[in-house]
């Protein structure tokens, strides 16, 4: 099946969420990898939460209550200044190393690419614009308009009817295993970027490729 349009989630497969561990560190020594680990791991369960009792609010306002319930949940102390400058790194996480070659590989070809994340507009368009990343995509899409978040099969549908590709002919590449395996049951053609090596959820289907880096996509993709 010919892939026209490549899709990508964003925080996780393209950008490092914890490249804040360095700035939590900095606040709370000893701290900053367990806090970064909480703080996604809430930052997530907050999207499902949100999702299933019908209480959307944007990514932005979630990852802020995430960070506010990691702190209180490891006992460090968080004031107003300490969140505005995690929540300021937020807009500037760095991908990882091997997105920007990966990318400039994969482009090309009269193939699309977009960006598919939970990310609201506030979070997602300056971060990739720190980042010099806008030229690489044809689309950035976020679940925003639609006030729920991934795995939800409407998300996925929004790229559908964005890039006006049918589900077959779209190659969707995400990190975080939950989310190919949403994808994956939604109909896209998906590969999980197993950067953490981890086993396939169990959830009755696999991902249709499990690479461990962004860079050995593009190989497995025929122009
Ligand atoms: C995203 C989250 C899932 O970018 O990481 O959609």
């Amino acid at each position: 099946m010919p892939l026209d349009a490549l899709v990508f989630d964003a925080y996780g497969t393209l950008f490092d969420v914890h490249a804040v561990i360095d700035r939590c560190e900095k606040f709370w020594p000893g701290k900053g990898a367990q806090l970064s680990q909480l703080w996604r791991a809430k930052q997530l369960e907050y999207s499902w939460l949100r999702s299933l009792i019908g209480r959307y609010q944007p990514f932005s306002a979630l990852t802020r209550d995430a960070l506010g319930y990691a702190c209180e949940a490891l006992g460090l102390a968080l004031d107003e200044a300490k969140t505005k400058t995690l929540m300021q790194d937020y807009l500037g996480l760095a991908p990882y190393p091997d997105v920007p070659e990966a990318l400039a590989a994969l482009k090309g070809g009269g193939r699309k690419l977009a960006i598919l994340t939970n990310g609201s507009p506030d979070m997602i368009e300056p971060l990739v614009k720190n980042r010099g990343l806008q030229s690489s995509f044809d689309a950035v899409l976020s679940v925003d308009p639609l006030k729920t978040f991934k795995p939800a099969p409407r998300v996925y549908q929004l790229a559908v009817d964005s890039l006006r590709v049918p589900a077959a002919n779209i190659g969707f590449i995400s990190s975080n295993g939950w989310d190919a395996l949403g994808a994956k049951s939604f109909g896209f053609t998906v590969f999980w970027i197993n950067r953490g090596a981890a086993p396939v959820d169990r959830l009755g289907f696999q991902p249709d490729g499990m690479l461990a880096s962004l860079g050995d996509l593009a190989p497995r993709i025929a122009h």
